[in-house]
């Protein structure tokens, strides 16, 4: 099965940035030597099991983008499974971006009706006042734009996970048995008496599923870790002291510099969870293995708190199992991961 994803966006938005981090496992700091897209790149992402993303990476300067709406629209915009729209959040023409944004809806409204429509207000480590209330007004403003369509809008920065909450999401609309996968993790989590276990997509780690829709008081993983304008670099080990020393820690919590965010006010998906940042983390680890030319197969913490296995589940996929009871070996969740593979394959 194939999904055509459509990237657009002005020139200098980001898309070739996040594309590279998040299918080629580049880091942030290797974006700033990208050039320019020319007209559109295409690549094909074998994500899980027969389901390939048909990425169109379309490079944003303006004679591309008028082609794509002249002679290039039908090409351009049918069979679209999903749109994602880069904005720029210190764009210094906002005018000009929803104007070629409106024109790529209404083509994307003329030639596949049913697509998905997520906008991303990408560079959010850039914003130095209020994030949540910088956001809520482009917000507004894109709804405005987008008149009746249905749209989803997120906050991004290729500097923190909310990325990865981001295309997490996406690419969650895009898999057709998500739910019958988050059923299977719920099994597991009570065989292994889990308090949560997480599937990731192998080569991307975006978050494919989890046993547990995520409830502050479960955090185990990663201290609260809102959009935080200091968090420019990403840590290099998943060992970094920015993991919890505490199973209690809330993810979503009332952080330092006055951009936090609660859940409950946030609709944009600025609050981060604890299942992108692993994402993060992870990725980072496995740069930094990769550097001193070792593969990456699996992660094993066993701390006073509680304890966590992440692990190969099936060709396409890692799963990351976190308990709080002392007295479960690693050994018995690695076996249990080994029994549970056929289910998932
Ligand atoms: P075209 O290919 O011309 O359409 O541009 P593009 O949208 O692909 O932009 P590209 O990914 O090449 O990014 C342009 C610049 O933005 C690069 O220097 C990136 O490092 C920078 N950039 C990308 N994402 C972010 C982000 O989240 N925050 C900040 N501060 N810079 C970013």
């Amino acid at each position: 099965m194939k999904k055509k994803v459509l990237l657009m966006g002005a020139s200098g938005s980001g898309k070739t940035s996040m594309r590279s981090l998040i299918f080629s496992n580049n880091p942030a700091s290797l974006t700033a030597r990208l050039g320019a897209t020319i007209d559109v790149e295409q690549n094909h992402v074998r994500f899980l099991g027969d389901l390939t993303l048909n990425l169109w990476d379309c490079g944003g300067q303006d004679s591309f983008m008028d082609s794509y709406l002249s002679t290039q629209q039908s090409t351009i915009f049918s069979h679209v499974g999903v749109l994602i729209y880069v904005f720029e959040v210190e764009s210094r023409n906002m005018t000009k971006d929803l104007e070629y944004y409106t024109d790529c809806a209404m083509a994307l409204k003329k030639y596949s009706p049913d697509a998905a429509v997520f906008l991303l207000v990408h560079k959010m480590d850039l914003v130095r006042g209020n994030k949540v209330e910088v956001l809520g007004k482009k917000e507004k403003d894109l709804k405005d734009a987008s008149g009746a369509m249905g749209i989803r809008v997120f906050g991004t920065s290729i500097y923190d996970e909310s990325l990865y909450k981001a295309w997490s999401q996406i690419v969650h609309t895009l898999i057709p048995n998500a739910s019958v996968l988050s059923k299977h993790l719920t099994t597991l989590a009570a065989a292994c008496g889990a308090t949560e276990v997480v599937l990731f997509e192998r080569t991307t780690f975006l978050v494919i599923a989890t046993s547990t829709p995520p409830t502050p008081s479960t955090s185990a993983l990663v201290q609260s870790s809102t959009y935080r304008s200091s968090d420019k670099t990403p840590p290099t080990s998943p060992l970094h002291p920015s993991m919890p020393s505490s199973p209690t820690t809330s993810y979503h919590g009332s952080e330092t510099d006055g951009v936090g965010v609660s859940q409950d006010d946030d609709p944009h998906g600025m609050e981060s969870t604890r299942y992108e940042r692993t994402s993060e983390l992870i990725k980072a680890f496995k740069h930094s293995v990769s550097r001193l030319r070792e593969e990456f197969h699996a992660l094993e913490m066993e701390l006073p708190e509680f304890t966590a296995v992440l692990d190969e589940l099936t060709k396409n996929t890692y799963v990351l199992i976190v308990v709080h009871d002392p007295t479960i070996e690693t050994a018995a969740l690695r076996l249990n991961i080994k029994l549970a593979r056929k289910k998932f394959e």
